[in-house]
């Protein structure tokens, strides 16, 4: 039952650096998915077309789309809350968008100040001109697992959200644990409630890790078959509008596990442990990766 293969996206340089409140350099981001790409990650999230007022820390989006150099086999995404964001992000020629909606009411007005129901509405016509411009799109579900603001969020809450975007005709659903509350059954319950209404290939977990619950998320994922993961390399991350919430669940971290499994990801764990230590060194801290930080005091002690 369990897959033989992942997919892993790497979301780092967009939900890892959109939290950083310190300005970091467009070339520092540019680097951070040279450095990802290089290590094999074959999907990147790069930036998000949101209002800068909001996000400030992603307002050099197209600048940071037009500096990378991109390969062929790599799927570039971004995130595009509306027509405003999905025309500017047209320009620098993404191949995927991703639209956001919430489980929970509080959450979607906190996140992107409007209702669930409006929410979609704004979204309908990004799906239809991205598809029309032969995009992909995917559709991320915030707070699946627990909302910041409501607390408990139920299996019907995800599917309700899940059925609306399945009615505008989003590729692909993403269920999201924005503050990392959830443990393996309930993130199974919410995955039901995804796998009703998309097949298996699209379906995707987002695991923040603030309670140190992600990676047995993600097993609990890989039981059901589910084969597509998104983390953040050094687990960067957290959500501007979720407090307290941490980074996604470290790629490092996943890869190692995965490859303990036996699990296939094309992913070079040295190279993104490098890429981990890269963009920590930028941030002026450690990578929060477990595994990145046990590797690299592992080359320290062979290089000693
Ligand atoms: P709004 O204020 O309701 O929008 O914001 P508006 O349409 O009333 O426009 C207000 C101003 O924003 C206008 O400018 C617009 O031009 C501008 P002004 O006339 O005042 O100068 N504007 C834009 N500028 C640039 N790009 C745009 C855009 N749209 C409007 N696309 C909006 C609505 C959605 C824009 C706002 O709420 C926003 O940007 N929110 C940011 C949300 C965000 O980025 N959150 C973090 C990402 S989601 C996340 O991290 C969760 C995820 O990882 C999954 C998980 O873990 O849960 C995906
Ligand atoms: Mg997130």
């Amino acid at each position: 039952m369990i897959p033989s293969t992942v997919r892993i996206v790497d979301v780092g340089p967009r939900d890892g650096l959109q939290n950083e409140k310190q300005p970091v350099a467009t070339a520092h981001k540019v680097e951070l998915v040279h450095r990802l790409q290089a290590a094999g990650l074959r999907e990147i999230e790069v930036t998000s077309f949101v209002s800068p007022k909001w996000v400030p820390q992603m307002a050099d989006n197209a600048q940071v789309m037009a500096d990378i150099t991109r390969r062929s086999d790599v799927r570039y995404s971004v995130l595009t809350p509306n027509l405003k964001g999905l025309e500017a992000a047209l320009t620098t020629r993404p191949d995927e968008v991703v639209v956001f909606g919430a489980a929970s009411e509080a959450f979607s007005q906190r996140n992107i100040n409007c209702s669930i129901a409006e929410s979609v509405e704004r979204f309908a016509p990004v799906v239809a001109l991205a598809h029309e411009k032969g995009l992909k799109v995917r559709a991320a579900i915030s707070c699946a697992l627990g909302c910041p603001y409501q607390g408990e969020v139920t299996p019907d809450e995800v599917e309700n959200i899940v059925r609306l975007m399945k009615g505008i005709a989003v590729d692909h659903c993403g269920v999201a644990d924005t503050i990392g509350v959830g443990t393996p059954r309930r993130v199974q319950a919410a995955m039901e409630r995804a796998l009703k209404h998309f097949p298996i290939e699209e379906v995707s977990g987002h695991f923040h890790d603030t309670y140190g619950q992600a990676l047995a998320n993600i097993y609990a994922c890989l039981e059901m078959g589910i084969h597509t993961f998104d983390a953040s390399v050094a687990g960067l991350g957290g959500c501007p509008y979720a407090k307290g919430a941490t980074g996604n669940v470290a790629t490092e971290d996943v890869v190692f596990m995965l490859n303990g499994l036996g699990i296939q990801t094309g992913i070079d764990l040295d190279a993104l442990v490098d890429a981990g230590a890269f963009i920590s060194a930028v941030l002026g801290r450690p990578p929060v990766s477990r595994a990145g930080k046990a590797l690299l005091a592992k080359r320290e002690k062979v290089a000693a």
